[in-house]
């Protein structure tokens, strides 16, 4: 059964920090009302998995107190799991099959590593063939969503919907889906970088990656002979100009990054040898993706046009909030809360709890 569309926000929880948004008005003209975000100590959260209900509860209850220009002023949201902890597959299912869910659940049992007894999944159609279906599945440990509920219940806040990170992201950064063509998606974020492939109006591939801004940090770091925090200065002032230190910042942060190039690289043979359907732009996301000179970097070493994707370009801000706001899975998850039935506008991993 459906719930009726009601005020709710988003809630976006990363290794490195916690991010709260609140949207009002329609999908397609939506307007943020609220965004508050806190830091998490190293530790707290780590590759997707809590270490610390404490220190997370208080961090989260910080992002909403901190929230402006208005409040976030209801106890409900959506929540993505960090991509990190949920599994992302994709059948093709003959349409002649008694039970669409038992042969996915068939399907799944021979990929998932998860105890039938400890899994929580959903599913939804993609692409529609003449004998089958291609669905896209999605699964999680049960008890790795229990703990993120007890930190909830710690704060005084419920959700009613959890999808994953990348699902969002496409929401707050595509306005149609491409036809011809499937777009890969990189977020790169502090301690992850996220790389899928959106087709067919769906994420149908997605993978971690665990470098991201912390490793240029560290490069530079270490490299430079510099504290961290020199270092994080440098990364954001200079980027990859080729005249900072004579050009060995540049070389220092190249290092980390080619690898997650080569890691991409992967990812682009992967689809190639999969479908015969092109990958005709790469959409970069995340605080990291504002390296300068990135995209170019990116564009030369891989190939493939390159795009920054803007979290808020279709939504309606208050002069001055635009600039420290870089995720666009937060805004995703509060774009989603505005369709008519959010409960079933994608994923949801409560739906067979
Ligand atoms: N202008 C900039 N240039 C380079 N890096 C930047 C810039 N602004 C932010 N960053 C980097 O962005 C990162 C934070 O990005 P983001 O908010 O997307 O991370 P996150 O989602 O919290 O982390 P993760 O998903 O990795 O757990 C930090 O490493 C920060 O140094
Ligand atoms: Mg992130």
């Amino acid at each position: 059964m459906s719930l009726f569309k009601k005020k709710s926000f988003g809630l976006e929880i990363s290794d490195n920090a916690v991010k709260v948004a609140e949207l009002s008005g329609k999908p397609m003209a939506a307007r943020l009302d609220a965004y508050g975000a806190s830091q998490l100590d190293i530790g707290v959260v780590d590759n997707g998995g809590i270490f610390d209900k404490k220190k997370l509860a208080e961090g989260i209850a910080q992002a909403i107190e901190k929230a402006s220009p208005g409040a976030i002023d209801t106890e409900d949201f959506i929540f993505a799991l960090p991509e990190s902890k949920v599994f992302i597959q994709f059948f093709e299912i003959p349409n002649n099959v008694d039970s669409v869910s038992d042969a996915i659940r068939v399907k799944a049992s021979e990929v998932v590593p998860i105890d039938f007894a400890n899994l929580v999944d959903d599913y939804m159609p993609v692409l529609e063939g003449e004998e089958a279906n291609e669905y896209l599945y999605v699964a999680a440990q049960k008890d790795v969503l229990t703990s993120f509920f007890e930190v909830f219940e710690q704060v005084g806040i419920e959700p009613y919907a959890v999808e994953f990170e990348s699902a969002a992201m496409v929401r707050a950064l595509f306005d149609t889906c491409p036809e011809n063509h499937a777009s890969l998606l990189v977020d790169i974020g502090a301690r992850t970088t996220i790389v899928s492939i959106y087709d067919y109006c769906s994420i149908v591939f997605s993978k971690n990656i665990q470098i991201a801004g912390n490793t240029f940090t560290k490069h530079l770091s270490e490299g430079l002979k510099v504290s961290m925090k020199d270092a994080e200065q440098l990364k954001i002032k200079s980027g990859l100009d080729p005249k900072t230190k004579k050009g060995k910042s540049a070389t220092l942060l190249k290092s980390p990054i080619d690898e997650i190039i080569a890691e991409i690289s992967q990812v682009l043979s992967f689809y190639k040898g999969k479908t015969d359907r092109p990958i005709k732009e790469m959409i970069l996301c995340g605080g990291s993706s504002r390296l300068k000179q990135l995209p170019e970097y990116m564009h030369d070493t891989l190939g493939i046009p390159v795009k920054v994707g803007l979290p808020l370009s279709k939504i309606k801000t208050k002069k001055g909030s635009k600039k420290a706001i870089l995720s666009p899975t937060v805004i995703g998850l509060a774009l989603r809360s505005l369709e008519k039935k959010p409960d079933e506008a994608g994923i949801n991993l409560l739906a067979n709890l």
